[in-house]
């Protein structure tokens, strides 16, 4: 289906708006591929007419719809297997060290649960590795903008086809049980990991503060200024040395001086600068 340059411009402008994402010139294509189903579920034959609908501000399933289909969830499990190993190696034994008691988390667009899941079972096994008087108790708050993958993440239930990305049978065995072709995560791993929807576009202030914040391949759908401004949202709610955690593809550099780089464990975090 050919789009109207006004369309697509104007669907551009929304999605930049509600979302942060920012799409190209020239995705016309992958627009209505994503948007296909929601159109049709909705009875709507052009992306002119879904922008009249929106327009109107009364249609918040259409719009949750929207932004499950253009969201990008691709996730796999211990992806940059190197923020891991610096979790496990580095921070948790320092964080025990100085006698903190309690540690909390951000997962920041944990699509369908890989990524705080992966965290919890790093801190079980570190925990496992310890006295149980040092160990400290860990709290992991995992958001996305998207209902679709949050219901997902919170059911923590993978296909074989999933668990096979980024896991060995062992890890496999230690922290799923096993039905059938369904892998649900532990109960003990799953126990520290808490969801809830949430727009990075958005406040921050209800979630408290945290010692770590992962937020790894997010922000290269955004534009320039929205990632500066979300990443000095983000070290305002980091404690006195937190740490943060982005894509190993993506770079704090022009957007952020309120981090200094840290390399350790064959890979690289961020650290709040005092
Ligand atoms: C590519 S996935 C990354 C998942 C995981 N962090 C990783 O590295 O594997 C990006 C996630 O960011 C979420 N996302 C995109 N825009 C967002 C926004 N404005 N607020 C919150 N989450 C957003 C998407 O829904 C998606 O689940």
């Amino acid at each position: 289906m050919v789009v109207p340059r006004g369309d697509y411009e104007d669907f551009r402008t929304f999605l930049q708006d509600v979302c942060g994402i920012v799409l190209g010139p020239g995705k016309e294509n992958l627009v209505n591929r994503r948007l296909a189903g929601v159109m049709r579920m909705h009875g709507i034959s052009s992306l002119g007419e879904m922008m009249n609908h929106l327009r109107t501000g009364r249609n918040q399933r259409m719009q949750t719809c929207i932004i499950d289909a253009m969201t990008t969830n691709e996730t796999f499990w211990f992806r940059d297997t190197a923020h891991f190993r610096l979790l496990g190696d580095r921070i948790l034994p320092s964080l025990a060290e100085s006698g903190q008691e309690r540690m909390r988390v951000w997962s920041a667009g944990c699509s369908f649960g890989q990524e705080p899941y992966n965290i919890s079972m790093v801190v079980e096994d570190y925990q496992a590795s310890v006295p149980t008087n040092t160990r400290t108790k860990v709290e992991i708050i995992a958001t996305d903008i998207s209902t679709r993958v949050l219901a997902g993440a919170k059911k923590g239930i993978y296909g074989s086809n999933e668990v096979s990305q980024g896991l060995d049978p062992d890890q496999r065995k230690r922290y799923f049980t096993s039905r059938g072709d369904q892998w649900e995560v532990r109960p003990e791993i799953k126990r520290r990991v808490s969801f809830r929807e949430l727009n990075l576009t958005g406040g921050y202030e209800l979630l408290g503060r945290f010692d770590m914040i992962f937020c790894r391949n997010v922000l290269i759908y955004f534009s320039n200024s929205q990632k500066q401004d979300i990443l000095d949202r983000m070290a305002r709610i980091l404690n006195p040395g937190g740490y943060l955690f982005i894509g190993s593809s993506e770079s704090l550099s022009s957007h952020s001086d309120r981090f200094e780089m840290i390399s350790e464990s064959g890979g690289f975090g961020y650290r709040l600068r005092d």
